[in-house]
């Protein structure tokens, strides 16, 4: 039987991080075997919001490739392209605005978080507004089945389902309804306790050296009532207890066990996670080193990844135009 199709993409914003890895990459290097994967690089996407200052986007979206790369995302099984390199994106994405009304749009909770978190009042663009109608249009242009997002972009994908709903009832069956594969729970937090973030400054880098993993960690927050190593510690609380349970699960129960009962210190703890994420990330540098000296390669899976996309992409079009009687 023929795999099922995933779509997934992410904004180029640069070099990953490890929330980035545990709230979403890792699950897409999982769903590889399962799925026939497609995964976007959205540049345009990335205009929406901080145009004016997105001088960054070309360098960007080498890190970003060279950090799915190094995590396991395998170019021979999964197709690696940037949105804009299938500008057919771009047609659908017209064609479906029409299919969708602005008050739809305007109610997007995710649209109103972004409204907030970026402070733009009523300062929002039509490119951003469309946003979801672009996303829409990624994901159905490969007549993918499923998407695997985080709970933040589960209203994108109800929006998505509307979208191929309406218009297989106008035009005809063409389009599956995607379903959003949703990313377990998994939020890491930063080294500061609250939600990792490039902008916080409290991200520990996919690509950082040993001795900046050290100082991150070294200086990450634990429990504040435990002062001394024979106070009892509060693993709930703790941000390198967290850690633990993602890059230490096999002597979790342990490190519980010790923290609670005031025999494990707080700089011993730390040593023995800074050692931990420091070879899970090994690998992963030294593929980043042999990529980052040969970017015409990272350049070439990006053009083979569009090129094929392309090809899917325009086959649909020329349904889509068909049915819509765009010549
Ligand atoms: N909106 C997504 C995000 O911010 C990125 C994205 C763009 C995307 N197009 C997509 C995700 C298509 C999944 C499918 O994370």
């Amino acid at each position: 039987m023929a795999k099922k199709r995933i779509l997934s993409g992410m904004r180029p914003t640069g070099k990953l991080h490890l929330g980035h890895f545990a709230g979403a990459l890792e699950n897409w290097v999982r769903l590889q075997d399962e799925y026939e994967n497609f995964h976007m690089v959205a540049n345009w996407h990335a205009l929406t919001t901080g145009f004016e200052k997105n001088l960054d986007i070309r360098q960007n979206i080498l890190d970003m490739t060279i950090d799915w790369l190094c995590a396991g995302i395998d170019p021979e099984k999964s197709l690696i392209f940037v949105q804009s390199d299938v500008p057919e994106h771009a047609e659908l994405h017209l064609m479906f605005s029409m299919l969708v009304t602005s008050a739809r749009l305007e109610r997007n909770p995710t649209l109103k978080e972004v409204i907030k978190d970026l402070h733009l009042g009523e300062n929002i663009s039509y490119g951003l507004l469309g946003y979801p109608v672009l996303q829409a249009a990624d994901i159905l242009i490969y007549k993918a089945n499923a998407v695997p997002v985080g709970e933040d972009q589960a209203p994108h994908i109800e929006l998505t389902r509307e979208i191929a709903r309406r218009f297989n009832n106008l035009y005809g069956q063409t389009f599956p309804e995607p379903v959003a594969l949703l990313t377990p729970f998994s939020r890491l937090p930063g080294t500061d306790g609250n939600r990792m973030s490039k902008s916080v400054g409290n991200t520990i880098q996919l690509a950082d050296e040993p001795d900046q993993i050290k100082k991150k960690i070294m200086s990450t927050i634990t429990d504040p009532q435990k002062i001394h190593i024979s106070d009892p510690g509060h693993p709930e609380i703790c941000t390198v207890f967290t850690y633990h349970k993602k890059f230490n699960p096999g002597e979790i129960d342990q490190i519980e066990r010790a923290c609670r009962s005031g025999k494990l210190g707080c700089v011993a703890d730390k040593k023995n996670l800074i050692k931990k994420i420091t070879d899970f990330l090994s690998p992963m540098r030294e593929k980043r080193r042999i990529l980052e000296s040969n970017i015409s390669q990272v350049e070439e899976i990006l053009q083979d990844g569009a090129g094929k996309a392309r090809v899917i992409a325009r086959e649909t079009m020329d349904q889509v135009k068909e049915a819509m009687q765009i010549r």
